[in-house]
């Protein structure tokens, strides 16, 4: 039994929570912005019903054994208000979150021997804020390490396979390329569908390129072929597929464009890598959302 607190309890948040709850082994605790009495998560498997209130003071929460954040990236600040509550007893803090930059986005708030990197491939959306969509299979990545151990032993007897990986930068950076291309959905308001046009191909692959270029100076190991697998999937995804950033430029929230594109642009440039056409779109994307 082990007692879990989710921080920001939103798609993928209240899916990892709805599976976590459904083990009947682990006591979840939901850390949210909205006083909520619960959530409602529809599975591939069947709703799940967590009967569980949200708690919104972070002064008010109890010690858990595993702290798992799965707010959006520019959320940090926030989500950490949470640690010194949630943590008092020292527990790991899984990081669910897009981007190559886990550690470093939080390195301010938690010992580095605490944090636990996750790569999440688990399609979820929220329909509204008491209720989550998980739209397909759920596949977590953690560093095949004694905390990455743990927390995948944590999904045991649940429908979300947690691969151990002994190289988490390549395996990060590898969805850092796919999602760059999603830029250009959240630059025309358009669902995956559009990635099917040749010329837009042509620029999602250079969105792709200057990503496994930075991705390598990185130290990932990138195959050339990944820019083709990124063009597939997009081309394969249903057309009327919308990213997170499209979804979120869309509803007028901010955007992870920063934790994605930017961090390319940004870690380009530490490289003296050019990152012209990634460049564009995050000027492009800070644009379009100011007006
Ligand atoms: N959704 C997907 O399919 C998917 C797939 C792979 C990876 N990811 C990544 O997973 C991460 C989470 O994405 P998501 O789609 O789950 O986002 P989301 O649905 O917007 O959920 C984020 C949750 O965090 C809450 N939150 C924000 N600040 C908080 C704070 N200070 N304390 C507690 N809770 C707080 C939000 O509360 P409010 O209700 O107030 O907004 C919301 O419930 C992102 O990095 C995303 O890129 C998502």
């Amino acid at each position: 039994m082990a007692r879990i607190a989710i921080v920001g309890p939103g798609a993928i948040g209240g899916s990892l929570a709805a599976w976590l709850h459904q083990t009947g082994r682990h006591e979840v605790v939901l850390c949210g912005r909205r006083p909520l009495s619960g959530l409602q998560v529809e599975t591939e498997a069947g709703t799940v019903a967590l009967p569980t209130a949200v708690l919104t003071r972070p002064a008010e929460a109890p010690a858990v054994d595993w702290i798992v954040v799965a707010t959006k990236t520019y959320d940090a600040a926030g989500a950490a208000a949470w640690f010194p509550a949630l943590g008092a007893t020292g527990a790991p803090v899984a990081i669910v979150q897009n981007g190559v930059e886990h550690r470093a986005r939080f390195a301010p708030y938690v010992a580095a021997d605490r944090l636990v990197p996750v790569i999440a491939d688990l399609p979820a959306e929220r329909v509204d804020p008491q209720r989550i969509r998980q739209r397909g299979p759920g596949l977590l990545t953690v560093t095949d390490d004694a905390h990455g151990r743990m927390f995948a032993d944590l999904f045991t007897g649940t429908a979300i396979t947690v691969t151990l990986t002994d190289d988490f930068t390549s395996a990060a950076w590898r969805k850092l390329c796919l999602n760059a291309a999603g830029v250009i959905s959240a630059l025309l308001l358009q669902p995956a569908g559009v990635m099917r046009d040749a010329a837009l191909g042509d620029v999602a692959r250079d969105l792709v390129r200057e990503g496994i270029a930075v991705g390598r100076a990185e130290g990932a190991v990138l195959a050339d072929e990944l820019v083709e697998d990124v063009i597939v999937s997009y081309r394969r995804a249903p057309p009327d597929a919308v990213n997170s950033l499209h979804a979120d430029r869309a509803a007028g929230r901010p955007t992870e464009i920063d934790a994605r594109n930017g961090a390319i642009v940004r870690f380009g440039a530490r490289h003296g890598l050019p990152t012209p056409v990634n460049r564009m779109a995050v000027a492009l994307l800070a644009a379009l959302s100011a007006r």
